[in-house]
């Protein structure tokens, strides 16, 4: 049978590992392209220790062109490129602020080397890692696709908004390609054999993570940003998304793409349904049986008051839909926060 290639770059990182795994179980062969700026060695052996072969790996910085075309050269040798996913990039919205140059450079610079090597080998389906940040707060909840765009708060949000516009204009050019452009709401969770998740590097900025490291008794109690929302329990609502529900969206996206020719469709990634800080909390304790130790604190600034998607859209496009419970992803993050240890 022809081996269908699917370049994932940033593929060590946390979603990038988890549709790596997910694209071998719906018959792909994935090859990552990544340099471990954000993530580690080991995640290859995570992947491995699953799908029960290492993976095939090139050590990429995908902001060079020169490193992206000896790799093209070397994959496309080995057979066809079904597509390229590319996850590559940074996304701490805190650090982008501080930093705005290294998130232009690395977010845009990642997404133009890929698009012009991807041109160079007529590989046509592009599959691209956006975020619901570029909603901002919108007016209406669910949200759907059709929603506008609201000026960027960070530096970060704006290389998405900013990588989106830059494949919509390559769909429009004289050489168009194949495109979805997935916005994430928020991924949480792990392979529940615990084999792979999420690292994160220093202190977590996240909920989930910050949340099964206060209960590990490696950090501090969670502090709940702020109780005095306009929310039935006051704290703000998120649509968080196992990451293998995730993961299974590029697989679908990827077969969509198969039967189109040129299209450039952007598609929300979520539940469909809001959940509270307090709710996940709640729901964390239901699923392990474990206290969350926690105080309620001050707004964090920049936070939307509630968002979650409309996924109509994906469901009926892509065929896709979510396996997996709020209390499934707490169970599996807490289990993997197991495996990475406790104080
Ligand atoms: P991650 O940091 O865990 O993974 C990103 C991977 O890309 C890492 O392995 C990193 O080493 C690699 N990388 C970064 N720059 C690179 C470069 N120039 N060359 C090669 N490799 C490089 O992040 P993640 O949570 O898996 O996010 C993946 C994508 O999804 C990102 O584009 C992110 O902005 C987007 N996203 C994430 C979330 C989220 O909550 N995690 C939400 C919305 C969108
Ligand atoms: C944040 C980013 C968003 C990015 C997403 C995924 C901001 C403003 N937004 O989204 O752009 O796409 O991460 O990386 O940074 N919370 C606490 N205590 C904590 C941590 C979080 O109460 O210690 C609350 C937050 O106020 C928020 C919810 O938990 O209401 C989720 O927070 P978080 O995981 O950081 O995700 P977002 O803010 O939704």
């Amino acid at each position: 049978m022809e081996m269908k290639q699917v370049i994932v770059t940033g593929g060590a990182g946390y979603i990038g590992s988890h549709t790596v795994v997910e694209l071998h179980n719906a018959g792909f062969t994935p090859v990552i392209l990544d340099n471990f700026i954000n993530s580690d060695a080991d995640v290859l052996k995570g992947i491995e220790e699953i799908i029960g072969y290492p993976p095939s790996f090139f050590e990429v910085d995908c902001t060079s062109i020169i490193q992206l075309r000896e790799a093209f050269e070397k994959i496309t040798a080995q057979g066809v490129v079904e597509g390229i996913i590319h996850f590559a990039a940074f996304k701490a919205v805190g650090e982008s602020t501080e930093q705005p140059l290294k998130y232009y450079q690395n977010n845009l610079g990642s997404t133009t080397a890929i698009l012009q090597v991807m041109q160079e080998h007529s590989i046509k389906n592009f599959v691209f890692s956006s975020s619901c940040t570029v909603y901002g707060q919108p007016n209406v909840i669910p949200v759907d696709e059709s929603a506008p765009i609201l000026e960027a708060e960070s530096p970060y949000g704006f290389t998405k908004q900013a990588c989106e516009r830059m494949i919509m204009d390559v769909n429009g050019s004289a050489q168009p390609l194949n495109a979805i452009l997935l916005r994430y709401f928020n991924p949480i969770g792990a392979h529940p054999s615990a084999a792979i998740g999420e690292l994160p590097i220093g202190h977590p900025n996240n909920l989930i993570p910050y949340l099964t490291q206060a209960v590990a008794e490696l950090r501090e109690p969670l502090t709940v940003f702020g109780a005095d929302y306009d929310t039935p329990d006051g704290t703000c609502i998120r649509d968080y998304i196992h990451v293998i529900d995730l993961a299974n969206a590029h697989v679908a996206g990827l077969h969509w793409l198969s039967s189109q020719t040129e299209a450039c469709e952007v598609f929300n990634l979520g539940t469909g349904n809001g959940t509270s800080v307090l709710e996940i909390i709640e729901a964390f304790e239901r699923a392990n049986g474990i206290a969350v130790p926690y105080k309620l604190g001050s707004r964090r600034p920049g936070d939307v008051t509630a968002i979650y998607a409309d996924v109509t859209k994906a469901k009926n496009l892509l065929d896709w839909s979510c396996q997996f419970t709020i209390e499934d992803a707490l169970r599996d993050a807490w289990r993997w926060q197991q495996k990475l240890g406790a104080a």
